[in-house]
């Protein structure tokens, strides 16, 4: 079975089309780059997978079931997790807690209490390498911190699906191979599926992806291989075209 489906979603915001008949599927488990220029779609596609908008036309189906209504609070506990393209931490508090507050959000079944919570943020804090900072608070963490921070939440939630926007925007490209390999590892060890949306950071794509979704004005272009969606002529022409992006 697939762990998630979007069969001809459709959003709109009043006469624009941000999301335009796009059909999709993941597998569990699979590494998937989304990319496309400035207002292609790619957020907004991320909102409806994990409920913030609802489409006007289509369905999300998620381990066949249909979630296409169901709020964001219900898709969490059934494995979808994101990380922001804007970090949102609650500043003042530690890392420790935010992180917390993402393994309690994850599990709203009830099944993790505080103290639960607590080890599950420890662990999964160890992993990204902010042993030394859980004490502090999450708004005094560098920018590349913060980033850190936040998948650390998301990874607290244990999702099957974890949705990454511009996850490493803003990073050194030494940052981004060593974020790349972290991810790629986790991945594989939890078996986790994750769509990272990878706006002009071709090298992160290239490196992580087993597949790449092209979207242009809130359509699909292209979905396919890396290497065969990076060399298609049309993808090329609308995202590709000056070598210095590449
Ligand atoms: N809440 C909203 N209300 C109205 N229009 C919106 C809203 N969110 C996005 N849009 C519009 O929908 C289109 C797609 O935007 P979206 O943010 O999904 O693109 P994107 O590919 O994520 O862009 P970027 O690379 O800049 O992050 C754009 O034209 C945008 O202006
Ligand atoms: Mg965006």
């Amino acid at each position: 079975m697939s762990l998630l489906i979007l069969e001809n979603v459709t959003k709109r915001f009043g006469g624009l089309v941000a999301v335009d008949q796009v059909s999709l599927e993941i597998k569990h488990g699979e590494f998937v780059g989304i990319v496309g220029p400035n207002g292609s779609g790619k957020t907004t596609l991320f909102n409806v997978i994990n409920g913030v908008f609802f489409p006007e036309e289509g369905r999300v189906i998620f381990e066949g079931l249909d979630i296409t209504t169901l709020p964001p609070y219900k898709r969490a506990p059934l494995g979808i997790g994101r990380t922001f393209q804007i970090p949102r931490p609650f500043a003042s508090a530690t890392v420790r807690e935010n992180v917390a507050v993402g393994a309690m959000f994850g599990t709203l079944s009830g099944k993790v209490n505080v103290d639960e919570s607590l080890e599950i943020a420890d662990q999964t804090i160890e992993r990204v390498g902010l042993k030394e900072h859980r004490n502090k608070q999450a708004g005094t963490l560098t920018p590349v911190e913060k980033k850190l921070m936040e998948i650390a939440r998301a990874l607290a939630m244990k999702p099957k699906l974890l949705l990454m926007d511009e996850a490493m925007a803003g990073m050194h490209p030494n940052d981004i191979d060593q974020m790349v390999a972290f991810i790629k590892q986790v991945a594989e060890e939890d078996k986790i599926a994750i769509v990272a949306m990878v706006e002009h950071i071709m090298r992160a794509v290239v490196g992580m992806a087993e597949k790449v979704i092209v979207l242009h004005q809130g359509a699909k272009l292209v979905d396919a291989p890396t290497k065969e969606a990076l060399e298609d002529p049309k993808v090329v022409e609308v995202y590709l075209g000056r070598p210095s992006e590449k």
